[in-house]
């Protein structure tokens, strides 16, 4: 396991990797330091093409909220900071009408520097209101993907898309989004509206962050529609563990791409770094 710690200047060389003008692999850094890279220099790379992940937070007891429905900390402040960082390293991040009903989340990166990425909403039946703090015009896009025929105010995009069987095909989901020009997106919540992405195949990465806390009851993390029945046939990603102050972080490549995003982005083959790429 690697013990991370986030430092000012690793962070602005991860968002230097994030803007395609620096490596993940040279300078000199701390182990601690090195370790940051390790976790973020991934999800931060654009030389893959867009990436989908994912992360939730969860108790010891596999719980993302209290039963009552309290889910504000469920994560302690390193593991916050962690979310708001994905949210900088990413051009849209997505999440379930419940989760926006329930914690009313801004989505906006305010523990660290770093864009504020497009939030969008998947609310097919238009339950969403039009005042979620959500929607908020702050300058970044908003965007809700509903199959009811319901205006939004002004600056809101919609993507419109058919229910089949009552639910949003996944796929045409994530196509909608790239059509947009949205392009690496973090799902952030909250358990069935990554269970459908990951069910479908459609995570590059899924990140499951477990925080030291017994919470007894309350909704689960991840519960898939097709559960397996014999435990060779669970899925059983590539896995990188972190340290971030009191919460573990499991790291799962689910793709290819995701596996090789792990691999040096300056590989020093020829000696030579990439065009334009800055190597401290
Ligand atoms: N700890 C964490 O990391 C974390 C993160 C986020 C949320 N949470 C917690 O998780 C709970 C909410 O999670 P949740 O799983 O109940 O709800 P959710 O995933 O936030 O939202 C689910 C709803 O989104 C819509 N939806 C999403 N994908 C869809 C698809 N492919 N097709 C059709 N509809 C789709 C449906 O809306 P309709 O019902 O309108 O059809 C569905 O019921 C809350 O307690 C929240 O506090 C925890």
């Amino acid at each position: 396991m690697q013990i991370v710690e986030v430092t000012p200047r690793v962070w602005d060389r991860i968002l230097t990797v994030r803007s395609g003008r620096a490596c993940t692999c040279c300078g000199r850094f701390s182990d601690t330091e090195r370790a940051a890279l390790d976790l973020y220099g991934p999800l931060a790379r654009r030389d893959l093409g867009p990436m989908t992940f994912a992360q939730i937070g969860q108790s010891l007891d596999g719980r993302v909220a209290t039963a009552s429905g309290d889910a504000r900390d469920v994560s302690g402040p390193e593991g916050l900071a962690h979310l708001h960082r994905l949210r900088a390293l990413v051009d849209g991040v997505v999440i379930g009408v419940g989760t926006a009903l329930h914690d009313t989340p801004r989505l906006t990166v305010r523990l660290c520097s770093g864009h504020n990425p497009a939030r969008i909403v998947i609310d097919p039946r238009g339950r969403l209101p039009d005042d979620a703090p959500v929607l908020r015009d702050d300058g970044a896009r908003r965007v809700v993907v509903q199959s009811v025929r319901r205006p939004r105010p002004d600056g809101v995009e919609v993507l419109h898309l058919p229910l089949t069987d009552g639910r949003l095909d996944p796929a045409a989901i994530l196509q909608g989004i790239r059509n947009l020009d949205i392009g690496s997106l973090l799902i952030e919540g909250g358990g069935s509206t990554i269970t459908n992405f990951l069910e479908d195949g459609l995570l590059d990465r899924l990140q499951v962050s477990v925080s030291p806390l017994i919470i007894g009851n309350g909704p689960q993390g991840l519960t898939t529609r097709s559960p397996v029945d014999r435990l060779s046939d669970a899925i059983r990603p590539d896995t990188r563990v972190f340290n971030i102050g009191g919460d573990i972080v499991f790291d799962c490549a689910l793709a290819p791409r995701a596996a090789a995003a792990c691999r040096p982005l300056h590989t020093a083959q020829d000696g030579r770094e990439r065009n334009g790429m800055l190597i401290a």
